[in-house]
Formats: structure tokens, sequence, C-alpha cells
């Protein structure tokens, strides 16, 4: 008996689409990674977590927060950062998929409704099929058509509250959600959740997130991912104190699992300093943006801009991307090619992600490039 042809039927499918997946090691210039402010490889960020390991800050958190794996530094950090992002509460979790599911299988009651944007996160859609409210979708960035679907749940019967679900900055499109109209309809509705994870750092006063504006508002939650800009790994939660109560004492993936490293802790409060101190690398990232906008419409002007650091350049068949990707990356630039399920089926593309990890001249070439390779396909 072969107890593994049913893996192996499912790998050779995703194989004839054009679908395999392998982990390739890194090479080429940073064109793929969510390190937008270059603060993984901060020399400041370095130090403090070296200092705080020579002053006997342990590696692990050994236990979960509830028993004996909080710790002053990630409590402090909390605050920090509640404060920070303009939020009653804070509540840090492993990384922001499991923060996301967390928050969205412990918040949503039975009887209320998760209406999410289609095009959230997998972490998103994960949480909405183990979580027990009902779920449904609205088309991409249509508030309109969130009211309708708002709109027919309550005429069948719906009571219970609505939690809408959205990114503030689209991972895979780049693209901005329309909070305030969104948060108008929750105002009416219920509650908010905005994933910040890709604006964190980068976007809002001070990179404090495209929602800080509605942050300690009662009937938002944010998620802030320290994975991405702010160059660690993990999440926190930010919302009103009874929420973030309720998630200690309800929530499975927070009470059931070890702590996040404290180390965490220090770099993530580190990186919140250094977006404090150093506003020079969000307006640095910004230049990148506007010279990689300017360079590709005039290069190639057929291609939509997000006008944000993530840039989809949707190519459409897998194999064509994947082809792309790879011309790109002989030419030695780090640029990936993204497939379905991550994104929807015929809307393969390359995704640019512009860092501080690439130069400026590096984002100029990388336009020459694509211009070269663009019509070859
Ligand atoms: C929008 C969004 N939310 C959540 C996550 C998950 O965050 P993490 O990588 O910290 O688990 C990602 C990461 O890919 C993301 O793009």
């Amino acid at each position: 008996m072969d107890r593994l042809a049913v893996y192996r039927r499912d790998l050779d499918g995703l194989q004839a689409a054009a679908r395999l997946r392998s982990l390739a090691p890194r090479a080429g210039i940073d064109f793929a990674s969510n390190d937008y402010l270059g603060l993984a490889q901060s020399e400041r960020v370095r130090r403090a977590v070296a200092s705080a390991l020579q002053e006997g800050l342990p590696v692990g958190a050994a236990g979960s927060r509830l028993l004996r794996g909080n710790t002053d530094v990630q409590a402090d950090f909390e605050a920090a950062a509640a404060r920070f992002f303009g939020s009653e509460g804070a509540l840090g979790f492993g990384g922001g998929y499991v923060a996301n599911f967390a928050v969205i299988t412990t918040l949503p009651q039975r009887g209320d409704l998760l209406l999410m944007d289609a095009l959230s996160h997998a972490s998103t859609h994960e949480g909405a099929r183990a979580g027990r409210a009902q779920v449904a979708t609205f088309r991409h960035g249509n508030v309109a058509h969130a009211r309708d679907v708002i709109t027919t749940w309550r005429r069948g019967g719906g009571t219970g509250s609505v939690w809408i679900a959205v990114e503030s900055l689209y991972s895979m499109d780049g693209d901005v959600a329309p909070l305030d109209d969104l948060m108008a309809l929750a105002d009416q509705e219920g509650f908010l959740l905005v994933d910040e994870a890709h604006a964190t750092g980068v976007f809002g006063p001070g990179g404090r997130g495209l929602a800080h504006h509605l942050e300690g508002r009662d009937n938002v939650l944010t998620l802030h991912t320290l994975g991405k800009a702010l160059g660690g790994s993990g999440a926190l939660v930010c919302g009103a104190h009874c929420l973030i109560d309720f998630l200690i004492n309800r929530c499975r993936p927070f009470i059931f699992a070890t702590a996040p490293s404290p180390l965490m802790a220090v770099a993530g409060r580190e990186a919140l300093a250094i977006l404090q101190d150093e506003p020079w690398r969000r307006e640095d990232l910004a230049g990148h943006v506007s010279a990689f906008g300017a360079e590709m419409a005039r290069r190639l002007p057929q291609v939509p801009l997000s006008g944000s650091q993530i840039v989809p350049l949707i190519v459409g068949p897998n194999l064509q991307t994947m082809e792309l990707a790879a011309a790109v990356q002989a030419r030695g630039f780090d640029v990936r090619g993204i497939r379905p399920p991550t994104v929807p089926e015929g809307t393969s593309r390359l995704r640019v992600s512009l860092t501080l990890n690439a130069s400026r001249a590096d984002v100029v070439r990388l336009a020459e490039v694509l211009e070269e390779l663009w019509p070859n396909m």
C-alpha cells in the first residue's frame, strides 16, 4: 500500500498547473521581503537585543502567558505599543497569522456575522472557517456591496453584531481599504477589524498605521505585525481593555501556547523607538515608491501601479509569471511570482516589494530590466 500516493498525486497536480512551490535560497537584491524599512538588519535593534541577552534576558518565554510565560519586557512592550498606536490595550501573539486566526475564532460570537473583504489574507479565511459566526464576503474594497450583504443578512433574521474584517493595505495588491466608510458602517452594525500588517511602520502619522485615527474606539481592533516593517516577528492585537481581557480569558491560541520570545519584545520596542527617531526611513521608502512609479509609468505605461511599496505586476498565467520571475531573478533581482491560491485564478503576478534593502539605483535598474523582459514573455 502506498500511503503517500494521495500526497504525490496532489503535488503532481500542482506541478502540472505550474503551481508547485519549493523553498529557494535567498539570492539577489531584495525586492521580495516585507522588511520595508530595513529594520530586520538594523544595528540598533541588534544592539538592543544583544544587551538584553547580556543582562540575562532569557531566549524563551518558557510557558504560556497565563502560567510562567509572562515577562516584564512583554508587558512593557504591550503598554508602549498601545501608547504608540493609540489603543487602550495591546496583546502579543507569536505571529500575525495566529493573531488573526485567534481574534476571529474568539470575538465574533454565534449569531454574529463575520463580513470579510474578498481579498482578505488566508489567516482571516481560516479563522472564519473555524469560528462561530456566520461568514460572508464582500467585493474587494466595495462598501456599497458590504452594506448590501448586511442588509440581506438582517432581512434573513440576522440580529447579532457584524464584524467587518479588512486589511488597511492589501498584501498582494498594495491598495488601501476605504476605512472611514467602513467605520461608518461598523458604527451602525458592530465592529471593524483592521489588519495593518503591511501599513504598520510605513503609513499613518509616524508609521502608526492607516487606521491610527480610529484606534481607541471600543468597536475597532487593529492587528500590527512585527514581522514586516518592524523587522522582527510576532504581532500585537490592539483594542479596548475589555476585548483584550476577553482574549486573555477565552482565546485558545493565546491561552494554550508558549508566549512569544521576550527577545522579540525587546526588538519590537526598539523598532517602535526607531520609527520615532528615524523618520528618514519612511521618507526614503516613499522616495523609492515615487522613483519606481515614475520609471514604470515611462517604460511600461500599460502596467497599472498601486502607489504603495507593494507593486503587483499582473501577468495572468502561472507559467508565464514564473518564467518572467526567473528571468528577472537571473539579472540579480529577488522578485517573486505569486500564484493562486494566494491570489485569484488568472491573476498571477510579480509582487515587487520596495524596501530599504535596495538602493534607489537598484529600484531604477529593476524598472529597466522589467521593460526589457516584459514584451518578451
Ligand atoms: C495581511 C496579512 N496579515 C497577516 C499576515 C501574517 O502575519 P505573520 O507573517 O506575522 O504571521 C500576513 C503575512 O503574510 C499578511 O500579509
